[in-house]
């Protein structure tokens, strides 16, 4: 039986797994799908009682004995280093070697977009993110703290091996799903270096796919056309940084974070998914975060361990809840996280009995 790690983590991730797990519940129920969700404490809360964020042998048997992870969510504004979140998240990400960060940009509803005159046919791409390297490493240092002569330094990382394989992957996907077009985004004119190990990689995979176009644009350039014309992508692929910043953009495009799910994946081993979203500490414990980028994640975490005909389901009630305005606050509806969760669940069983 596959088997799930689930680890609710903080604030409004604790809401929307909770909600997620009871969708999970639901479709193992109706469809009597095998599949065995255990849950973890990790999480600010655990970090500030007893210091503990995610031992190394906890992550070790992740990865020997678990199908996926799911995380809600990390950060708490009581550990304003994010030292937790750190060795959660991007624990996972390295210890687990996740190297792809795959984050659609596909509009369910019309009405969700805040662009003029965009249908759900101007807005469906999918960004590769690089999830292992650049800024994101930890590499550098604080020399004369809190001085007048203080420096700081955060390395950039661009590995040749890293670099080619998130372009290769993009270019595997944008093959196997007949898309015609990858765009790669980089500042190769300023990061002379690092990303011109970027510019050199991408052409040079490229010229293996000879039937796919290149594109190449820059990051600020991105961020312009993705709002110009964002009809125009279909594959895009980035660096780190870039990405984490322009899937916050795409997840704006789509309705915002409430709907933007991820998946952190190691092709040949455990993967991990969570939805783009933080954990909104704001909004913790007030029954109004949106589930539905969670639910949606737990929808990508089925197909990737291969229930599709089950995450299909979870897509379509998903589709429903949103179209038919039951949903949260922030897609326009007046239902709390529960109410939407409780929601999901009926479409699921109606849609089962079919
Ligand atoms: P955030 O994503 O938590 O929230 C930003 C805003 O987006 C919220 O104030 C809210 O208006 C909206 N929002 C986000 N998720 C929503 C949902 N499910 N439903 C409705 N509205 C939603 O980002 P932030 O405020 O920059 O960060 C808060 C904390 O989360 C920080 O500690 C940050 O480091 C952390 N963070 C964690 C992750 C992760 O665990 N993957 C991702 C991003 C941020
Ligand atoms: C994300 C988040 C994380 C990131 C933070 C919380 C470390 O913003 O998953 O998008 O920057 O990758
Ligand atoms: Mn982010």
């Amino acid at each position: 039986m596959p088997k799930i790690a689930v680890i609710p983590g903080d604030g409004i991730g604790i809401d929307v797994t909770k909600e997620t797990i009871k969708v999970l519940e639901t479709v193992k129920k109706v469809l009597r799908l095998s599949l065995d969700l255990k849950e973890f404490d990790y999480g600010a809360e655990k970090y500030l009682a007893t210091g503990v964020t995610l031992p190394d042998e906890q992550i070790q048997e992740f990865r020997r004995n678990y199908d996926a992870i799911f995380v809600g969510a990390l950060g708490d504004p009581r550990v304003p280093d994010m030292a937790h979140a750190k060795d959660i998240l991007l624990g996972l990400r390295f210890k687990l070697d996740l190297f792809v960060n795959l984050r659609p940009i596909k509009l369910i509803d019309e009405k969700l977009c805040p662009l003029k005159g965009k249908t759900i046919k101007d807005i469906d791409f999918i960004v590769f993110r690089e999830n292992t390297e650049g800024a994101y490493v930890g590499m550098g240092g604080i020399f004369k703290k809190g001085t007048p002569d203080e420096i700081a330094i955060q390395e950039d990382i661009n590995t040749r091996k890293g670099v080619e394989r998130i372009i290769r992957y993009a270019f595997e996907y944008a093959k196997k799903n007949k898309h015609t077009k990858v765009t790669m985004s980089d500042k190769s004119n300023v990061l002379r270096f690092g990303h011109d190990l970027w510019q050199r990689v991408f052409y040079e995979v490229a010229s293996g796919y000879p039937k796919i176009e290149t594109n190449h644009l820059y990051v600020d350039a991105l961020t312009m056309q993705m709002i110009k014309k964002p009809e125009q992508f279909q594959v895009i692929v980035t660096c780190n940084m870039f990405g984490d910043i322009v899937t916050d953009l795409g997840a704006q495009l789509q309705g915002g974070l409430g709907v933007a799910a991820s998946g952190n994946i190691n092709p040949d081993g455990v993967s991990m998914f969570e939805p783009v979203h933080g954990s909104a500490p704001k909004y913790a414990g007030t029954n109004t975060a949106n589930p539905l980028a969670a639910i949606m994640t737990g929808s990508m975490m089925l197909s990737h361990i291969g229930y599709l005909k089950e995450a299909s389901l979870i897509d379509k009630a998903v589709k429903n809840a949103v179209t038919t305005g039951n949903a949260t606050r922030d897609l326009g509806g007046s239902l709390g996280t529960k109410e939407v969760g409780d929601y999901i669940c009926q479409r699921v069983k109606e849609y089962a009995k079919k």
